[in-house]
């Protein structure tokens, strides 16, 4: 693929959009980008240049340029030769069928258009859709320039063969694609934050911990095996030499006691105000986007060091 050449429509360029466009210019793609907030295009330009050090750090595919970057307000004229349309409007049914309705009126039949939707399946989204086939949930996480991970699915008239060409066209972009097997709410990875979130927030709540002490007690402990290998594969190390098997068999049963005694989502928004102090006390003292920075800086070395290393897949 002559990726000079090879356009990506980028459409929508709020918060993920403006990341989506920078991970195909550093890719080395061409990319028509389109929104048509007042001031969207120097918006889009000012994120396209603070965020490319990232990328330049991370290593840009040859020709890469910021210069490959184009920006219409028109949505048919951004999708025309588009080669792969990523989607990322406002999370509204509404505006995401006029939205494919238009894509769909200049696009070829064959291209790919994939939803950043978090919230809506793509069943809901592909409904009343010309070609439903080729609509895909293409679910990145943020930021989209640095975060690998995209969570690639279909609704009820997605064909699978459209699923497998996204999952090999983002491959081929760097990213690392996972494939949703079963429609459901929130996809993969935030319904596991969720329920972490679930007994983070019970945790408080019943006392046992802070805020600080709960934060802590993920990014100083498994949060830093997390990020390198997943919970299965941690939990097969844990397990000696008769692996997952072993640990699930000898540790299950309390871990089962356990799992009846975890806390439920809040019902209403009365925790809302105790989480929020329990940030406020955590922040003390701390220079919060400067703490952002660090994160950033760090997360790019982390990336950088584990695409470096064989066996960490
Ligand atoms: N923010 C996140 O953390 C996150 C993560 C993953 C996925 N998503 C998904 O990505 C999508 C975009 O979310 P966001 O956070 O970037 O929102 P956002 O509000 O930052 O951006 C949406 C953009 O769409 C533009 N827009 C409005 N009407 C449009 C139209 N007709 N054509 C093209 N663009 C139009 C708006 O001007 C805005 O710039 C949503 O579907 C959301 O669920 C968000």
């Amino acid at each position: 693929m002559d990726r000079a050449n090879t356009k990506i429509a980028v459409v929508g360029t709020g918060v993920i959009g403006a990341g989506w466009a920078v991970h195909f210019l550093a890719q080395g793609f061409e990319v028509v980008a389109t929104d048509p907030a007042p001031g969207a295009e120097a918006r889009l330009r000012e994120w396209v240049d603070d965020y490319w050090p990232a990328v330049e750090a991370l290593g840009l595919a040859e020709g890469a340029s910021k210069d490959q970057l184009s920006f219409t307000t028109d949505v048919a004229q951004a999708v025309r030769d588009a080669a792969f349309i990523q989607e990322s409007g406002p999370e509204r049914l509404e505006v995401k069928h006029a939205l494919i309705a238009t894509i769909e009126s200049a696009a070829k039949a064959d291209v790919l258009i994939a939803s950043s939707s978090s919230g809506l399946s793509v069943s809901e989204i592909q409904a009343g859709a010309r070609h439903p086939e080729r609509i895909v949930l293409g679910h990145p996480f943020n930021p989209p320039h640095l975060i690998p991970l995209v969570e690639v699915g279909g609704g009820k008239l997605t064909s699978a063969e459209s699923v497998t060409k996204a999952i090999a066209f983002y491959v081929s972009t760097g990213k690392k694609a996972i494939r949703i097997n079963k429609e459901v709410k929130g996809h993969i990875a935030n319904r596991l934050q969720v329920a972490l979130w679930q007994e983070a927030i019970s945790l408080v709540q019943k006392g046992v911990a802070s805020v600080e002490d709960i934060d802590t007690a993920i990014s100083y402990g498994p949060g830093l095996r997390w990020a390198l290998l997943g919970p299965f594969i941690n939990l097969h190390a844990s397990g000696g030499a008769g692996g997952i098997t072993h640990l699930l068999q000898h540790l299950g049963a309390s871990q089962r006691e356990w799992a009846r005694d975890l806390g439920q989502y809040p019902e209403t928004d009365d925790y809302i105000e105790q989480i929020a102090r329990g940030v406020d006390d955590e922040l003390k003292g701390r220079d919060f986007a400067a703490m952002l920075r660090e994160r950033d800086e760090l997360l790019v070395q982390l990336i950088a060091t584990k695409a470096s290393k064989v066996q960490i897949p």
